[in-house]
């Protein structure tokens, strides 16, 4: 039995900023950010998005009537809980109005939570054939005005059905992970945004693709000429280009074409969104299948996952029949292209805007957030949701 990605669901906010305005406003060359880091649009969550609203919009995209029969395990992977005790999947499995014989759970382990609940889905998988699970990554990225993560921010979230005889992508068994204890980025309790050492996190991230590419090479027998892709973990669009440069000398000429070529257009989404934290190897892999018109069924996708702190794991796919009659691609790059350019003021309005932490109530006008699903408030310090 082959396990592996039924659907992808994507959500993004409605409201983005342009880097090169960014740049301006920061006293920054533009070519910094566009190239040097390499993001066009950062996407800005309004204050009615939170991890919650935006898993549940994503999944909204995917899950019909014959999925929620089958649905018996959600996963919530974030890193921008709204509870330190409740687990977010919980509000998202009543939003979705899923059956009640269902654990819901989330996950942390910053970027790579998501990755570590598709591993959990597919043994459940194994042992329970007929059921789905539902794998969400939803984060709001949250550094920092004028700080040096600033460039790297922004919200969405990808949902994904996990089941057996996938449509999409069928996971194969081989996968290579490690984890040591490396201080790169975290974000402490009583903080709402990330604290980084980013020439760290950015060495970490390539030692630990090429120890988990390494073994992962060991344990397989495959090589580069294997691969019609790889896709990464993208905090933001250089660093995994970083990561793909430094295991290039490997393969041939082809292979470093056909490589890098397939990484400009995966890294396609990523570039007018941001980094949405776990669901940016996703997003990344949504980019690859829906702007690659030509990947053939059959061909081998590699998934480098890193969540700093620090865990990676690389592992692959095989891309399924038909797998593209799967992806809503004209509605997701329909939904990308007619969001809302916002200004720079308006963006930094939007940052500072926060939920009370003295437990005061609040009442948010969602009628200017064009989700499906919207924070309304907080009353009594439990968040107040809709869905219109
Ligand atoms: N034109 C083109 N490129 C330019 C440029 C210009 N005018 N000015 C700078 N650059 C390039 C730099 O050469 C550098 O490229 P390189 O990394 O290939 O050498 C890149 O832009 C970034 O410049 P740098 O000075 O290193 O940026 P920074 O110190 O301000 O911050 C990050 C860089 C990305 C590490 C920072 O944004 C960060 O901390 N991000 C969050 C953590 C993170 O994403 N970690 C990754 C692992 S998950």
């Amino acid at each position: 039995m082959q396990i592996g990605i039924d659907k992808i669901g994507l959500y993004a906010p409605h409201l983005y900023v342009d880097m090169n305005k960014l740049a301006v406003r920061r006293n920054v060359d533009p070519e910094k950010f566009t190239i040097g880091i390499g993001q066009e649009k950062m996407a800005v969550a309004p204050i009615t998005q939170d991890a919650v609203t935006m898993a549940v919009n994503a999944a909204l995209e995917i899950v019909d009537d014959k999925d929620k029969e089958a649905i018996d395990f959600v996963i919530l992977a974030t890193e921008s809980g709204i509870d330190h005790s409740k687990a977010g999947a919980i509000y998202v499995h009543h939003l979705l109005g899923l059956h009640e014989h269902a654990r819901s759970v989330e996950l942390k382990q910053a970027c790579y939570g998501a990755t570590a609940a598709i591993q959990m889905a597919k043994g459940h998988i194994a042992l329970h054939p007929d059921s789905k699970v539902l794998v969400i990554g939803s984060d709001i990225a949250r550094y920092g005005l004028a700080t040096a993560g600033e460039a790297t921010q922004g919200a969405g979230a990808v949902a994904m059905l996990i089941g057996a005889d996938p449509d999409i992508l069928a996971l194969e068994e081989n996968s290579a992970f490690k984890t040591d204890e490396v201080m790169d980025f975290w974000r402490p309790i009583h903080s709402d945004k990330a604290l980084v050492d980013g020439k760290l996190s950015n060495e970490q991230y390539i030692a630990f693709f090429t120890n988990v590419w390494e073994q992962y090479k060991a344990q397989s027998g495959l090589g580069l000429a294997d691969f019609a892709a790889i896709t990464f973990h993208l905090p933001y669009t250089k660093m995994g280009k970083k990561a793909l440069k430094a295991v290039m000398d490997e393969g041939t000429d082809d292979d470093a074409e056909r490589l890098m070529t397939n990484y400009q257009i995966s890294a396609e989404y990523n570039r007018m969104v941001g980094n949405i934290y776990t669901g940016s190897l996703y997003l990344n892999v949504l980019s690859l299948l829906e702007n690659k018109e030509d990947l053939q069924p059959g061909t081998r996708i590699g998934l480098y996952s890193y969540g700093s702190g620090a865990v990676g794991e690389f592992f692959a796919g095989i891309l399924q029949p038909n797998y593209r009659k799967q992806l809503p691609v004209k509605q997701h790059s329909q939904s990308l292209t007619s969001r809302t350019k916002i200004s720079v003021d308006d963006y930094e309005a939007i940052f500072e805007e926060t939920l009370p932490t003295d437990g005061s109530e609040v009442t948010l006008d969602v009628s200017a957030d064009p989700a499906e699903v919207c924070l309304a408030g907080v009353k009594d310090d439990m968040r107040q949701y809709v869905r219109k």
